[in-house]
């Protein structure tokens, strides 16, 4: 038996935990918004065909944001299109996702949606074949209050009051030859910073988002983001990183350790942000927008899913179906993400509905839990007030991608107000239980008052259609705290939420 320890003081604060960082992303591809969360004619759709089990399943998760409507999908979109009224909206052939867009789904709907999940809409702009005038009529439209033309067209399509929205992406992943419009830094940076100058005369306090890199191993990773923030620092706010992991030729231990490859990215992306800020003497400081993260078995997809003379709609595209390992890493990438929250202000988990997604549905049948739903809402649910950093004790592993890896990560949360706090972890031991003690006295921690874990004696097992409920988090027996000190026995390849007062 392994004896872990995980030690917090008040000095290992890292900063209060942005609400933002629980964010998600809807694009409109495969069934994410078409047969996913509008299905009208469905038994459980309200009145405007949104499905209320995926909004409460949305609750449920504890989503804050959304970023919409792409993704790859946004550097082909036309805004337009999807306004007004929906037998006079255009379908269009749309590139990214070989597939026909019907538009019935547009901004003023997504926004009503949004409103019934009780999540702040997150914006991106199409800078892949359109530009800064597209971005300001788009702009206008949603939050302008009414008196112009394109105010009064959304006042008149059914929407009284603006939408309000407040933080805007720049494009998306205008760094990958794959995106619709691809730009080298230089161009990118230039229009970025355009935009966005334009976009803060309408009103200065937009967050706006400027895209980083699409994963570390693009080859222009790092340059990528200090040639975008030269051109652009004065106006944005934010830089993005996206990051999907997979488990590739079982390599089970590499997967659990994809949050060594976030870590990387997320330093990367600040010191270069700094390294700019400081260059130019400035006392600003660009946060980062973690705006896609997920795990993604995109090699599995590769080629397999697009028959080049097809165009169909909502077609069944990228529909991971997750493990418990799978889950465990998500666990952990929260785990990181929370460790950075003096940097990582915002973040959306990719994607929310059948794509790639915690929540699944069946046309016309039931919606259901992945098993990575479970990290997600707990600790969306539990993490709240400062996140602390905290001394840890442990083992470690080799893996094939990211070298020595430890076998135990851990963040602590506390909320003074409520002198409530959580301990999250995750054991990447494949084959033994750890027992962990967490020093908890800096929090004089006397009670425990839940105690979750997620793991399975298969780490491949799944939550499906034919067996919904197969994986579900269960009470973490023996967690105590005695003395200000916590212990727990961690299974193997697990994830545990432990919250005390
Ligand atoms: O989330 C799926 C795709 O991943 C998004 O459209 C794109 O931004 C990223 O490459």
């Amino acid at each position: 038996m392994h004896i872990d320890s995980v030690t917090v003081d008040h000095s290992a604060a890292v900063g209060p935990i942005n609400r933002r960082l629980f964010g998600a992303f809807v694009e409109h591809g495969g069934r994410s918004v078409y047969d996913g969360l509008y299905e009208p004619g469905h038994p459980l759709a309200d009145d405007d065909g949104f499905r209320t089990d995926v909004l409460d399943l949305v609750r449920e998760l504890g989503v804050t944001t959304v970023r919409y409507p792409g993704g790859n999908f946004v550097s082909g979109y036309r805004w337009e299109d999807g306004i007004g009224p929906r037998d006079k909206r255009p379908r269009r052939l749309e590139l990214a996702w070989h597939s026909v867009e019907t538009n019935q789904i547009g901004v003023d709907e997504f926004a009503t949606w949004c409103r019934r999940a009780g999540v702040e809409l997150m914006m991106a702009v199409n800078l892949g074949t359109r530009g800064i005038q597209e971005a300001l009529d788009l702009l206008e439209y949603t939050n302008h209050p009414a008196g112009t033309t394109l105010s009064d067209q959304r006042v008149a399509n059914g929407a009284a009051t603006p939408h309000g929205v407040r933080m805007w992406c720049l494009g998306n992943e205008m760094d990958g030859p794959w995106q619709i419009g691809h730009l080298s830094a230089d161009d990118y940076g230039k229009l970025a910073a355009r935009t966005a100058a334009a976009m803060k005369m309408f009103d200065p306090g937009l967050e706006l988002v400027a895209c980083g890199s699409s994963w570390t191993g693009m080859p222009t990773f790092g340059d990528w983001e200090r040639t975008v923030l030269e051109h652009s620092f004065e106006w944005v706010d934010y830089i993005s990183c996206h990051a999907y992991y997979q488990e590739r030729q079982q390599d089970l231990g590499s997967l659990l350790a994809s949050s060594m490859d976030m870590q990387l990215f997320i330093d990367t992306a600040k010191a270069t942000a700094d390294h700019v800020r400081n260059k130019r003497r400035s006392k600003k400081t660009i946060n980062i927008s973690f705006d896609e993260w997920n795990i993604w078995y995109i090699d599995e997809h590769a080629g397999a899913e697009r028959d080049p003379q097809a165009w169909p709609t909502a077609p069944r595209i990228i529909e991971d179906v997750y493990t418990v390992a799978d889950a465990v890493t998500v666990g952990s990438l929260l785990i990181t993400l929370l460790k950075n929250c003096d940097r990582v202000t915002s973040a959306s988990l990719a994607q929310l509905v059948n794509v790639i997604a915690p929540i699944m549905t069946e046309p016309q049948g039931p919606s259901w839990r992945q098993t990575t739903f479970f990290p997600f809402a707990t600790t969306a649910r539990l993490a709240r007030g400062t996140a602390y950093r905290p001394s840890i004790t442990t083992t470690t592993y080799e893996t094939e991608r990211h070298g020595d890896a430890d076998h135990i990560d851990s963040v602590i949360t506390y909320a003074e107000e409520d002198a409530a706090g959580a301990v999250f972890l995750i054991n990447r031991d494949q084959l033994n239980a750890r027992t962990i003690t967490v020093d908890l006295r800096a929090f004089a921690a006397s009670t425990v008052t839940e105690a979750i874990v997620l793991a399975d004696e298969n780490h491949h097992a799944a939550n499906t259609l034919a067996d919904p409920e197969r994986v579900a988090p269960r009470v973490l027996k023996a967690a105590n705290v005695e003395d200000g000190r916590l212990t727990a026995v961690l299974p193997p390849v697990c994830w545990a939420a432990i919250a005390f007062h």
